[in-house]
């Protein structure tokens, strides 16, 4: 504690000393930023060139995914186009952190920092390119109806096109973070206002890595062409167009500024859980030969795909299973069809996983067939907000108290947003027949999923839940989830801030 305080100290003494490029000065890591978890997928380099892919000029955050441990995004207004072109250029652009120093802790800054711009804030820097994306371009408050939010949960700045960009800072204290911050505001003063900001941390303790439910996140990601060495077994391969503008396999027509970009997607996703715990208590499943607390926590499981340690269900069914939940070889080696059972039947059989499962219903591996590969997203979200207070345990309710607030920072790179996320949330998750052709239909994903077009009082179903009986549907009568808004980012090659976005 005390050497990270001082190196803090002797770091912040040189820079103000020496008043020379951020960069050069800070002092390198021995610990690095990210989580490691044995859980989790390991993204590195294998042949990033072949593929054109440029780790210099790709913003960190990109490919790396969701591990950071301290997170804040702050959301900005431009108030001085001019004052704000020439900062971003000259002081900005040098702390942007590129992929290639993510990758190794020896080259991580004490703080990364990436940018994003909408289009709103594409525009108020005078730049009018069209990227090849709708749903950027009108923004994400203007699509919260197909995607089946309330609008009027939207925290209000995030409601309209006034957010023109985000600023991301991860580190993994806060006074990193916090350090980093007043040197960014410093540097932008007056030319941008702040709009919001949600400040994301890991979990403590033994929740590190896991999601405000209480279930082990980030194990299941998209291992990159081109750049992911080691693909794990269960890991889809995707090229790596999928997700970085102008890479193979991206065949749509971009700016040449705009190649080696990606867009943003950023949801505040409130988490209500007291009122979730109860829930899964209250619905708790009737499995001979389980406790009450285990039949309890397979429902929970069975609402998500995995259970808390991470074990997918679709490999250990009844019981939790810690150790394959440990083993990255192992943890995402399935495809919810069982060809080793006799006569398992993929369209009729829900034993091992309901359709309705988040992890099924967000990817559904063999339901396909073949792995489909159009919709993939690269997740590198964190959750925000403190852990549940007594009060709110013993009422099972979450408090009004907007300080209090708690839920996942949702964070996803591709290509397209039209392919991606929306496509996903608008066609898989909130639609109560997909995955189509089942013998009994889904319903909704339990955890993300809403029933759209303005019909919210409208109950969401969701089937499979019960392993005993899989046609059985249950009502889902809490909202679990509140989506306060978001907005489609561009994050752009670092070459473009001091190029095109500042020109
Ligand atoms: C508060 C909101 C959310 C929570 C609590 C949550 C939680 C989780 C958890 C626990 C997993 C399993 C761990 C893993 O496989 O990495 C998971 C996987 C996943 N989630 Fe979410 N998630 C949320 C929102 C979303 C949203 C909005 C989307 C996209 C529309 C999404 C897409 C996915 C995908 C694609 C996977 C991986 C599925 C797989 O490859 O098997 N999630 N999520």
């Amino acid at each position: 504690m005390k050497i990270a305080y001082f190196s803090v100290i002797i770091g912040l003494a040189v820079h103000s000393a020496l008043a020379v490029s951020t960069k050069q000065v800070k002092p390198r890591r021995t610990t690095s930023i990210l989580i490691n978890l044995p859980a989790s997928s390991d993204n590195t380099i294998s042949t990033a060139s072949d593929v054109g892919l440029n780790l210099d000029d790709i913003q960190g955050d990109i490919l790396i995914g969701m591990k950071k441990k301290k997170e804040l995004f702050l959301f900005f207004s431009i108030n001085d186009t001019a004052t704000f072109k020439s900062k971003l250029a000259s002081d900005i652009q040098p702390l942007v952190t590129t992929t290639n120093q993510l990758l190794a802790v020896d080259t991580q800054p004490t703080t990364a920092l990436n940018i994003a711009f909408s289009r709103s804030g594409l525009t108020a820097l005078n730049v009018t390119d069209d990227l090849g994306e709708s749903l950027f371009n009108d923004g994400q408050f203007a699509d919260a109806e197909a995607l089946g939010d309330v609008k009027d949960n939207w925290a209000p700045g995030f409601a309209g096109t006034s957010v023109h960009g985000v600023i991301l800072l991860a580190s993994d204290t806060d006074d990193n973070v916090n350090d980093e911050l007043s040197n960014v505001q410093n540097i932008l003063g007056e030319s941008i206002t702040e709009i919001h900001r949600v400040s994301g941390a890991a979990r403590p303790g033994d929740q590190e890595g896991h999601e405000h439910f209480g279930y082990m996140d980030g194990i299941s990601q998209p291992a990159v062409e081109g750049f992911t060495s080691n693909v794990l077994p269960g890991q889809a391969l995707i090229v790596a167009g999928e997700f970085i503008l102008g890479a193979s396999g991206d065949n749509t027509t971009r700016p040449d500024w705009a190649q080696g970009g990606s867009f943003l997607v950023f949801r505040q996703m409130q988490q209500k859980v007291p009122e979730f715990q109860k829930f899964v208590l209250d619905n708790a499943l009737s499995v001979p030969g389980l406790t009450r607390d285990e039949n309890a926590d397979l429902f929970g499981a069975r609402l998500f795909g995995r259970w808390k340690s991470g074990a997918p269900i679709d490999l250990a069914p009844l019981r939790d299973d810690p150790d394959l939940a440990a083993d990255n070889t192992r943890n995402n080696n399935f495809t919810y069809d069982h060809p080793e059972i006799a006569g398992f039947d993929i369209a009729t059989n829900q034993t091992n996983c309901p359709f309705s499962a988040h992890t099924r219903k967000t990817r559904p591996r063999a339901d396909f067939g073949t792995e489909e590969t159009a919709r993939h997203i690269i997740r590198a979200g964190i959750p925000y907000g403190p852990e549940v207070t007594d009060a709110e345990s013993a009422s099972n309710t979450s408090s009004t108290d907007a300080s209090l607030e708690r839920g996942l920072a949702f964070v996803a790179y591709q290509s397209s947003i039209s392919n991606g996320f929306h496509f996903v949330q608008q066609s898989w998750v909130n639609n109560a027949n997909f995955f189509f052709g089942k013998a009994v239909p889904p319903g909704v994903d339990p955890i993300i999923g809403r029933v759209q077009d303005s019909a919210f009082d409208t109950a969401r179903t969701v089937s499979g839940t019960n392993p005993l009986n899989t046609s059985e549907t249950i009502t889902l009568d809490t909202e679990f989830i509140i989506n306060r808004g978001g907005e489609y980012f561009f994050s752009p090659p670092i070459s473009a801030l001091s190029g095109k976005l500042a020109a």
